[in-house]
């Protein structure tokens, strides 16, 4: 808790251009959830560089992302939006979780696994530590509900794991965190391999709706999208790619899949991936208009990274004493 509301924290990487899952899975869910709780939502920097990054696009990307959290809904006045770099304690909390965490642990995680034998030439120790240092991210906030995607779920256990031997040696420093994985849009799969996700390092361009893409981009890969032969508009197994379509279109207007259904019935697939098409470009404009002002307003944006910082540093700053302390660190002489 912190005041009278309980914590949610989340993150995403900088890295690769944002798609459609992104923000229907994970984004658009933050909007709604961010009244209800306190929020802290970070671009994860210290993460991007597991893997090899040009210092330029990183920095650009991740004032983009920021930018993007800002457009998508997110008022940086209620909701502490920060860069994870900007608050040492994620690095500081991390270390000392490392020796709290086996390597077998470690070597289980899937998305180690997947992405050392991406990588195979940069497995650093940095891939490998990675869910401590998400571990940390949580656990300094005191936080209560981490909105993640099924992909994170197992380094969001993993987390609960460390805090309670943490606190199992120590007593009650941490609050175990719940993971939270929405119901509608949390899976959105790639428009040319239904049975993918939809992903930002997709080789294929049309696999995946970027979220800067315009209006005729969206449409034209819409338009390509793989279906089935089935030819009509049916939620089932047997016909993923149009699943994902409605999957996607519900989640876009707020039709259930009863009535998508039924607005399509006797309709051909055209017609409704031009109705998909255009759900999303409705849903992506204002985002659009909105990051093109916040662009304009340097000094804004400015001024919340460096007021959501100190914020940040300070609730941060507060569980790392406390742990700091409990590992028999010697006090801070002021
Ligand atoms: N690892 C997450 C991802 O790639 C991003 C992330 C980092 C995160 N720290 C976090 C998500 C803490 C939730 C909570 O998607």
């Amino acid at each position: 808790m912190l005041g009278d509301k309980k914590v949610l924290f989340s993150g995403m990487q900088a890295t690769g251009n944002l798609t459609l899952g992104n923000y229907l899975g994970a984004l658009k869910n933050w909007v709604s959830l961010s009244d209800e709780y306190e929020c802290f939502y970070s671009v994860v920097d210290l993460h991007s560089i597991t893997v090899r990054q040009d210092p330029a696009e990183l920095r650009r990307r991740a004032r983009a992302l920021y930018i993007l959290y800002v457009a998508a809904g997110l008022d940086p006045e209620k909701n502490c939006i920060y860069y994870q770099s900007h608050v040492s304690a994620h690095s500081e909390l991390a270390w000392i979780l490392n020796c709290f965490t086996y390597n077998g642990e470690l070597s289980r995680m899937t998305q180690f696994k997947d992405k050392s034998a991406k990588h195979a030439d940069n497995v650093n120790a940095g891939l490998f530590t990675y869910p401590v240092l998400m571990a940390a991210d949580i656990l300094l906030y005191q936080t209560d509900l981490v909105p993640v995607g099924k992909d994170q779920m197992q380094h969001l256990e993993l987390t609960r794991d460390i805090a309670q031997r943490f606190n199992g040696i120590y007593g009650d420093v941490f609050t175990i965190p719940e993971g939270y994985i929405a119901k509608t849009g949390a899976k959105i799969m790639s428009l040319q391999d239904p049975s993918k996700k939809m992903s930002k390092s997709d080789e294929n361009p049309n696999a995946s709706i970027y979220l800067m893409d315009d209006a005729d981009t969206i449409i034209r890969k819409f338009k390509r999208a793989v279906t089935d032969s089935e030819a009509c508009v049916r939620y089932n197994e047997n016909q993923p790619g149009i699943s994902n379509l409605m999957e996607i279109y519900s989640t876009c207007t707020g039709k259930s899949f009863a009535e998508i259904e039924k607005e399509f019935d006797g309709k051909g697939y055209g017609d409704f991936k031009m109705a998909v098409g255009e759900s999303v470009v409705d849903v992506l404009r204002p985002i659009h208009e909105r990051i093109a002002d916040l662009e304009k307003n340097k000094d804004y944006i400015d001024s919340m990274i460096k007021a959501n910082a100190e914020k940040a540093n300070y609730v941060a700053t507060k569980t790392l004493r406390k742990v700091q302390k409990k590992v028999g660190f010697p006090e801070r002489i002021r």
